[in-house]
């Protein structure tokens, strides 16, 4: 099933609730929440009284991606504002990352795990029997707007790979930075199911017309 994730990160913060209702009317099937805290990621963007705040306007499912340095204590307040999915990076508290995505599941979110460029994807692969989803990054986490990095589809090709040979059909394996129609297409024959998109859709004019192209370029190119 292929999902499309506009990333609030390139909405409009002045007028949140309207950019969500638009994508929402527009066909997005999830909202992607990036949370950075200026330590792990060198930027920041929105927090928990944020997302509690959109939940209050929107029945969205939110995908809510961690870029902080220390996820282990921001579980329960992101759970509690009304996440969804909760993923976290692999890079961060790397001792504890066991433990943190069981603890996303005892809050009833479902749970991801991301990986940045200059992770290698099998830091990824040990934990996927704890997880929901795999998102592969295509840009370095941090900013919006970057291009898309095609080397870093070799990593999409082994999750679908490692998941296909441990019979994980429910394995969603999403992928984030610098997805337009183009790019997407590459990921989708990949093997990724999940795609973020920031600038390509709210950077756009027509978001139906957005998010129509790009689901319609990921379909045609569905890995076999
Ligand atoms: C980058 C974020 C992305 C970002 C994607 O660190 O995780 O979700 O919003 O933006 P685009 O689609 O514009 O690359
Ligand atoms: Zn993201």
């Amino acid at each position: 099933m292929i999902r499309i994730s506009p990333s609030v990160l390139s909405a409009d913060f002045a007028h949140l609730a309207d950019d969500i209702a638009a994508v929402k009317e527009a066909g997005a099937d999830w909202l992607h929440v990036d949370i950075m805290d200026g330590v792990y990621v060198p930027n920041q963007s929105l927090g928990v009284p944020v997302v509690k705040a959109m939940r209050r306007v929107s029945d969205l499912y939110f995908d809510v991606h961690l870029m902080c340095a220390k996820p282990s204590w921001l579980i329960d307040l992101y759970a509690g504002a009304g996440a969804n999915l909760i993923t976290i990076h692999v890079e961060t508290e790397s001792d504890k990352t066991e433990e943190i995505l069981k603890h996303i599941k005892e809050t009833g979110c479902k749970a991801g795990l991301a990986l940045d460029p200059d992770t290698p994807i099998e830091e990824v692969l040990k934990y996927l029997p704890l997880l929901d989803l795999v998102l592969v990054m295509t840009v370095k986490s941090g900013f919006g707007g970057q291009k898309f990095r095609p080397e870093l589809l070799a990593k999409v090709e082994a999750v679908y790979e490692e998941a296909k040979r441990q019979g994980r059909d429910d394995l969603i394996i999403q992928v984030d930075g610098g997805i337009n129609p183009e790019t997407i297409a590459l990921a989708s024959a990949a093997g990724a199911d999940c795609f973020v998109a920031g600038s390509a859709v709210f950077d756009k004019p027509d978001y139906t017309e957005a998010i129509s192209g790009l689901r319609g370029a990921a379909q045609a190119n569905v890995r076999a």
